[in-house]
């Protein structure tokens, strides 16, 4: 996969070497050193991380901005009047103890675009602009994708406000700590979009055993977050005999262990996941009196994901009873998205024109891309993942592949801004 012939006059050695740079030093802005990337939202190592983020574009020569997400854009004015921008980027929040690589090779591919704007002086027509968003994994705040929800409108101020963290801090209590400003403007028209492109790791191991450098995305699954709550009564673990407990940990796991077959049972590769658990009081020697865990349904095909939201609200109603109480509160919920038909095809003809082999690829992680794709044009590309591992620290792609992935869009970008 190393070896393909790439025409030079990108300066992609450069390139390459930019890249690895902006990777590892985004990669130090981690709460878990030694154990991957743990950058939650609003955190302090999501105040470095910005940072670095902004003055890159700043000596790119972008006009830097934040919303009252804290969502960060780096523009390149176009030069007709009030025109639609090009955005191109990801995010750059992490799961807890994930890897270097998941958001941030999009926003690294975004700044590279625009590094080569720069050098080639181009001139374009409409507005570029790398956007680097918040809390796409939802690791602090719940739900997910939430920079480009809120960009889009599709959460409301007031549902912003009343988010909390696992502490009980609120998103604007988080955003100010870190010295963000909330009364920022939030909702962006999306008549100010021209079109969304966004480089993501592909998170499993397609392209690495086809040895296939670059993917293109057809389509994004259906998925859904659904956080299920337990309420049982808490009591000594030593004095409270076995047939008199209302233990909302036990009623969770006979529950949880259940889920699997729910996935099994409506096939089409529908899967479903249980990652957060939160056990109340948390105590060796105390009954736990009430649990709250994730489920995590997608398929490619809405009507699974739909079936299985309802088979569990059924076990979960089930367990319901002899001083146990049960709810389900759904997080997230997105229907399976395309991607934009002309931009798949600029970028099967911009991945061509270098004689970079691609695929055609279904994407099985949710991304901002499918947020965006109802309000603008949408495309995105894959790049392989070592082992097909990702969400973890041994996450890890080739930096070849990234900066081929930033000639693709560059050359996209050129002709999308109308660039010369
Ligand atoms: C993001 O990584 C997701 O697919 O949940
Ligand atoms: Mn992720
Ligand atoms: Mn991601």
């Amino acid at each position: 996969m190393n070896d393909i012939q790439i025409r030079s006059e990108y300066g992609l050695d450069e390139v390459q070497a930019r890249i690895e740079k902006h990777i590892d030093t985004l990669s130090n802005f981690t709460a878990t050193p030694g154990n991957g990337t743990t950058r939650l939202t609003y955190s302090k190592e999501d105040l470095q991380a910005r940072n670095y983020i902004k003055e890159k574009m700043k000596e790119i020569g972008l006009q830097v901005r934040e919303d009252g997400f804290g969502n960060i854009f780096g523009k390149l004015e176009g030069t007709l009047k009030d025109a639609p921008s090009v955005l191109i980027g990801s995010h750059f929040d992490s799961v807890p103890n994930g890897g270097s690589y998941d958001g941030p090779a999009g926003v690294v591919a975004g700044l590279e675009v625009a590094s080569l704007f720069a050098k080639n002086q181009l001139k374009p027509k409409y507005p570029l602009e790398i956007i680097a968003l918040i809390e796409e994994e939802g690791s602090r705040f719940g739900g997910g994708l939430m920079g480009s929800r809120g960009i889009v409108g599709m959460l409301s101020e007031d549902d912003f406000k009343s988010l909390k963290d696992k502490d009980g801090v609120t998103t604007e209590e988080a955003m100010v700590k870190i010295g963000l400003d909330p009364s920022l403007p939030k909702k962006r028209d999306s008549k100010t979009m021209k079109a969304f492109l966004e480089l993501h790791i592909e998170q499993g191991p397609i392209l690495e055993e086809k040895g296939i450098p670059i993917g293109i995305v057809e389509s994004i699954v259906s998925l859904t977050q659904l956080e299920v709550t337990v309420k049982g009564q808490a009591g000594h673990a030593g004095t409270t005999p076995m047939d008199r407990r209302a233990d909302a940990l036990v009623a969770a796991a006979k529950m949880i262990a259940q889920l699997p077959e729910l996935a099994e049972e409506e096939g089409n590769g529908t899967v479903i996941t249980t990652g957060q658990l939160n056990v109340f009081p948390n105590g060796s020697n105390v009954i736990p009196d009430k649990v709250v865990f994730s489920v995590d349904i997608r398929s490619g095909k809405e009507e699974n994901v739909l079936n299985v939201i309802e088979k569990v609200k059924e076990l979960v109603d089930f367990y319901s009873g002899n001083g146990i109480q049960t709810s389900v509160e759904q997080l997230l919920y997105v229907q399976p998205k395309m991607m934009n038909k002309d931009i798949l095809s600029l970028l099967k003809k911009k991945t061509s024109e270098f004689n970079v082999p691609y695929c055609s690829i279904n994407s099985g992680a949710g991304h901002d891309a499918m947020v965006f794709s109802d309000y603008t044009d949408v495309g995105m590309l894959f790049i392989p993942s070592k082992n097909g591992l990702s969400h973890c620290p041994e996450e890890w792609s080739d930096s070849r592949h990234l900066a081929m992935a930033v000639q693709i869009f560059y050359e996209a970008a050129k002709k999308l801004t109308e660039a010369e």
